[in-house]
């Protein structure tokens, strides 16, 4: 297979999707020449409290820089994913929960049962205190009332920010403090893989760095231990009791609706914020175009919503849409590598979407896994994350998917708020690897390093030219930071961070990150924050950290480290460095390879040229390039002799 192998759009799905070739392309063209009226008609998916009568207001230029959508619109976000169903679809499931263990039960909720159970949990929050505007933390584990929670916050037009289950209790208060929340929604624990992870005993040792905290909800899940404070209250007492009415609160389009951290190339992680008209309709309008969505499709996005991908495709979009969506507690591969297949067989998933990681390690068990299992439920199989390698994009293809399920391998960012680039069943003949194209309403360049515009087939800097409903409004607390990172490269334009080529066929190609971020499992580590925590240690002088290949994780975290004068960097230390960053940071951060350096190479100008530490790091090391400015260039060939293979 090449890259030239070309799978048509299949013959079931060329009858019955929604839009085809011409369709497609028609819709690009009226996106494009009239934005206006397409996004004042896409707004009609919603139900507005105050129907807008403006799409687009926005200017990426320096000058009069800003962006807004739909800002004389009013809705309620929980109640378009909920209220606007009851009378249509009460009785349907809403979501399906799977739980962490296969012997344990489901659970299913409809929608009239989760609008009440969101209900409940807003005036919970209400009767503590959570007001419009308020920012709430939500550190919960994949279950029911992670979902509660967040449509909650939406439904009294709080902030929610979710923080990633996985984060250590240091970087759940760097995000608290940073969002200025004074309540915190966890769990006694979390359970994954048959594992349980002590998320209220994080949350404790986060209050103790997080003075503004003044109240932890705490939701019974695994019945585990946990000492309870005097800021601290169960759910399950305080809800008891609690009416399941709730008015909606009416907001303004352009009123916050979640805060989503994420790693950025430099410091410490950006707070993105989304709004909530806009936002709302990218998840409605990408989940629909992406997935051909069809009422009674049963939809599972396998993420966490603790990454944007569980905002975007696990909650918002799904249940704006009116679907059924499937929660799921564990791990794709345990107890076995089956366990994804039997999900998927179990609750006759329709669309499966997932990570290319998740795909190359249970690619490793072999077929039989999934060969084992019946999955023809399944008529459609999303990709998202990072670039899927052509081997693990026929595997899922063949094997998963038995050749009859097209790949929408989906190209988009948590600044982007949903998905930008990606084939439509009924529309794109796929090539493997490739995101395909633009979703009507998105307006893609390659520009070089200089900021001049590709054309043709060519290899840049992938940059979007015009704003779309579901782009990120700033980075919460710096505005100033939003318009460096994203406008300042190249001017009027959003710099995307991502590399890209397109082929003659006007295809987009992403070939990863161009900046100092590196894709681990499909989530974003910057290496700065990497680098931030190894050098707190009291024994680092200096850190300097890169991406490696790596075959089940795309990348893998490599670091060079150089000691304070005097220390031995003996194998205790390597552990304990490594141990450290997990601590700091969280598991995802924790480096795959440290190496001792006993000096980092850098320029006579004192930059790190971090080219070469990445070409070690490969074990590329017969074409280091031009070492010439370097000031001491003997530090590369001790790099090299102590490279960890
Ligand atoms: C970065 C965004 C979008 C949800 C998950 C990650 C990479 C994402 C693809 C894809 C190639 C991809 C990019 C992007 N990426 N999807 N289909 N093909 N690369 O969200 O953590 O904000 O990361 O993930 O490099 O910039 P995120």
């Amino acid at each position: 297979m090449t890259e030239q192998t070309i799978f048509p759009v299949t013959n079931a799905w060329a009858k019955q999707a929604r839009i085809d070739r011409a369709g497609y392309d028609a819709m690009y063209e009226a996106a494009t020449t009239n934005p206006g009226s397409f996004w004042l008609d896409q707004a009609q998916r919603l139900t507005w409290t105050k129907m807008p009568t403006i799409a687009g207001d926005w200017s990426f230029g320096k000058k009069d820089f800003h962006i807004k959508w739909f800002e004389d619109g009013e809705l309620n976000v929980a109640a378009n994913c909920l209220d606007r169903h009851l009378d249509s679809r009460g009785d349907q499931i809403a979501i399906i929960w799977e739980p962490d263990s296969p012997d344990a039960e489901p659970r299913r909720f409809t929608y009239r049962e989760l609008h009440a159970e969101v209900c409940r949990f807003a005036n919970v929050l209400t009767a503590q205190g959570v007001v419009k505007g308020d920012r709430v933390t939500i550190y919960l584990p994949m279950i029911p009332e992670a979902a509660f929670a967040v449509l909650a916050c939406a439904r009294l037009g709080a902030v929610h920010s979710v923080v990633f289950g996985g984060f250590s209790p240091e970087a759940i208060a760097g995000r608290i403090e940073d969002c200025g929340s004074k309540i915190v929604i966890t769990a006694d624990e979390g359970r994954r893989g048959g594992k349980t992870i002590p998320l209220k005993a994080n949350v404790d040792a986060a209050a103790a760095r997080a003075p503004g905290l003044e109240r932890v909800v705490v939701v019974q899940s695994t019945g585990g231990d946990v000492t309870m404070h005097p800021r601290d209250v169960w759910y399950h007492e305080i809800a008891g009791g609690v009416s399941v009415d709730c008015p909606a609160v009416s907001v303004n389009a352009e009123d916050p609706l979640f805060v989503l951290y994420t790693s950025g190339s430099t410091g410490k992680p950006k707070g993105v914020l989304h709004t909530s008209g806009g936002y709302l309709l990218w998840a409605a309008y990408t989940h629909e175009m992406a997935f051909d969505y069809r009422a009674g499709d049963v939809f599972w996005c396998a993420a966490d919503i603790g990454w944007v991908t569980g905002h975007t495709y696990i909650l918002y979009g799904p249940l704006a849409n009116g679907a059924t969506t499937v929660m799921y507690e564990g791990l794709p591969n345990w107890p076995d590598a089956s366990r994804i297949w039997q999900i998927v067989d179990h609750h006759q998933v329709h669309t499966l979407f997932t990570a290319p990681t998740v795909l190359r390690a249970l690619m490793k068990e072999g077929d039989d896994y999934v060969t084992r299992t019946d999955r023809s439920s399944l008529k459609l199989l999303g990709s998202v994350g990072e670039p899927i390698n052509p081997e693990a994009w026929r595997w899922y293809h063949d094997v998963a998917g038995g050749g009859r399920a097209p790949i929408i391998d989906a190209w988009w960012q948590t600044e982007t708020g949903g998905i930008m680039i990606c084939p439509l069943p009924g529309a794109t003949a796929l090539k493997p690897g490739s995101a395909t194209k633009p979703l009507p309403g998105v307006t893609l360049q390659l520009v070089d390093e200089k900021g001049g515009v590709l054309t043709g087939p060519a290899e840049g800097n992938l940059v979007v030219t015009h704003s779309w409903p579901g782009q990120m409004r700033t980075v919460w607390g710096d505005h100033e930071r939003f318009f460096q990172t994203y406008f300042s490269t190249y001017e009027g334009k959003y710099f995307t961070g991502d590399g890209c080529r397109c082929d003659g066929d006007g295809y987009y190609w992403i070939t990863g990150r161009v900046d100092d971020v590196i894709n681990v499992s499909g989530h974003r580590m910057g290496t700065a924050e990497v680098e931030s925590a190894l050098v707190l240690h009291k024994h680092v002088a200096e850190a300097a950290v890169v991406g490696m290949p790596h075959d089940v994780k795309g990348q893998g975290i490599y670091a060079y480290v150089t000691l304070n004068d005097g220390v031995e960097g003996g194998s205790d230390l390597h552990d304990e460095l490594r141990a450290w960053v997990r601590n700091e940071i969280g598991p995802i951060a924790t480096p795959d390879k440290l190496q001792f350096a006993p000096a980092l190479p850098k320029t006579r100008s004192g930059k790190i040229m971090r080219r070469i530490l990445r070409k070690i790091a490969e074990g590329d090391t017969s074409s280091l390039g031009d070492t010439s400015t370097l000031a001491d260039p003997g530090v590369v060939d001790e790099l090299v002799a102590g490279r960890i293979a």
